[in-house]
């Protein structure tokens, strides 16, 4: 057991991950003993939080992108949250429900800390939902949109920053209904929980017929060619998609190589251009239109100056899951920074998360709805085009605002 928790430890450090915020000396010897909270030196006991990401597999880079974002923000607020300095410790999900859940027991048990964030997929997000349930840990979701996460029942320590599966692509279908009305729709998505809700959200909104609903296998597909034949051979006229990481730059470009590209137009949910894939991705992925609650060319001073850090932090462009992210660690510094809040007093972290109010977010002012925390925000259309010499996900109409879970 030691054994296996060094090699883990030893495993995290060399990614940069363990103790990545370690803005108070000695966190690690702290936690490979197990221990409590330390002081971080200014008498504030050190928050420890825990970050679940997949930092393997076609999800790995959305991983990597969640660490640089709560990075981000506690490189900008002097390494703390609510004035308490931080540790990071993240966990490793592969994006698999077994593995996600270990992480999550590991954090929660040996690490000790005292909140939980991350979380890419939704299977992984279903499955650490009852483990929550009787944990004095909150955790707040910064990526995966399962839609039912917080339901039957709901649980008051679980918060999410990001979206539902059903939001953006519920409002991509209405816009499609009101802008495609004559198409014959293919909805296609990897075969898990949020493949299956993106498809259900557009096409309750779409209300027409769709042709054909294919899932290609999560994880393992790197050829989509059966599947693009199955869509040229039906009597789809149209496309939507939602694939994201590794699968979503496979899929955008062979959708171009196969021909289908000048024949179907391809819609989808915003993951499939995700600012951190689209310049791998190149001109296959150019005319795409895609739904989505933020773009790095989101017309906002918050935001500029959000990418324009990041940019400089990371050598790269900020991306939705490094925005949702930067908003999981602004809740906790709002919560702590608004309540007094013991450290190691559960109960009344939750009480201040649930009473942080509105987010100032690059993506613009946010808050969670009081029943299932999630977020209420305005969906955009976006359409990938040349933007001074890079391309970029632009905004081409703002769909207006969205409930988590919008009704048909
Ligand atoms: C999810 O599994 O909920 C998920 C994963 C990747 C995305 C979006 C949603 O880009």
């Amino acid at each position: 057991m030691k054994d296996q928790r060094l090699s883990r430890r030893r495993f995290l450090q060399g990614v940069g991950v363990a103790g990545a915020v370690a803005s108070a000396p000695g966190l690690l010897s702290a936690c490979a003993s197990g221990g409590g909270p330390t002081s971080g030196g200014g008498g504030r006991e050190t928050l420890r939080v825990g970050l679940l990401v997949p930092l393997s597999g076609t999800y790995a880079p959305l991983g990597k992108d969640m660490q640089q974002g709560f990075q981000l923000y506690l490189d900008q607020h002097g390494g703390s949250l609510g004035g308490r300095p931080v540790e990071v410790v993240s966990a490793e999900t592969e994006a698999t429900p077994e593995v996600g859940l270990r992480a999550a027991r590991r954090l929660v048990e040996e690490d000790r800390v005292e909140v939980v964030t991350g979380v890419v997929s939704s299977a992984v997000a279903y499955s650490v939902k009852d483990y929550f349930a009787g944990a004095d840990v909150p955790l707040i979701i910064s990526n995966a949109g399962a839609n039912e996460l917080n339901m039957d029942p709901t649980l008051p320590n679980v918060f999410r920053t990001s979206f539902t599966n059903r939001q953006p692509c519920f409002a991509l279908g209405r816009w499609a209904a009101q802008n495609m009305a004559g198409e014959t729709f293919a909805c296609i998505a990897p075969d898990y929980a949020a493949g299956k809700e993106d498809v259900e959200g557009f096409s309750d909104a779409w209300g027409g017929e769709i042709a054909a609903r294919i899932f290609p296998p999560f994880g393992t597909t790197g050829d989509y060619q059966p599947f693009l034949s199955e869509i040229r051979q039906s009597a789809a006229t149209a496309v939507m998609a939602f694939f994201a990481g590794g699968e979503a730059i496979n899929f955008v470009q062979q959708y171009s190589d196969f021909g289908l590209k000048e024949d179907l137009p391809l819609i989808g949910a915003g993951f499939l251009t995700d600012d951190g894939i689209l310049q791998e991705q190149g001109n296959p992925a150019l005319g795409i239109r895609t739904a989505l609650h933020y773009t790095p060319l989101l017309d906002n001073e918050r935001n500029q100056e959000f990418v324009s850090s990041y940019s400089e932090a990371y050598d790269a462009t900020a991306t939705t899951y490094a925005t949702q992210s930067y908003d999981a660690a602004q809740l906790i510094d709002v919560a702590l920074g608004n309540a007094d809040v013991e450290p190691g007093d559960a109960e009344a972290f939750v009480a201040a998360l649930e009473q942080a109010g509105t987010i100032a977010s690059p993506r613009g002012e946010f808050s969670l709805t009081s029943d299932i925390h999630d977020p209420v925000q305005p969906v955009y259309l976006r359409e990938v085009q040349q933007v001074d010499g890079e391309l970029g996900n632009a905004v081409v109409e703002d769909l207006g605002e969205f409930q988590p879970i919008p009704e048909a």
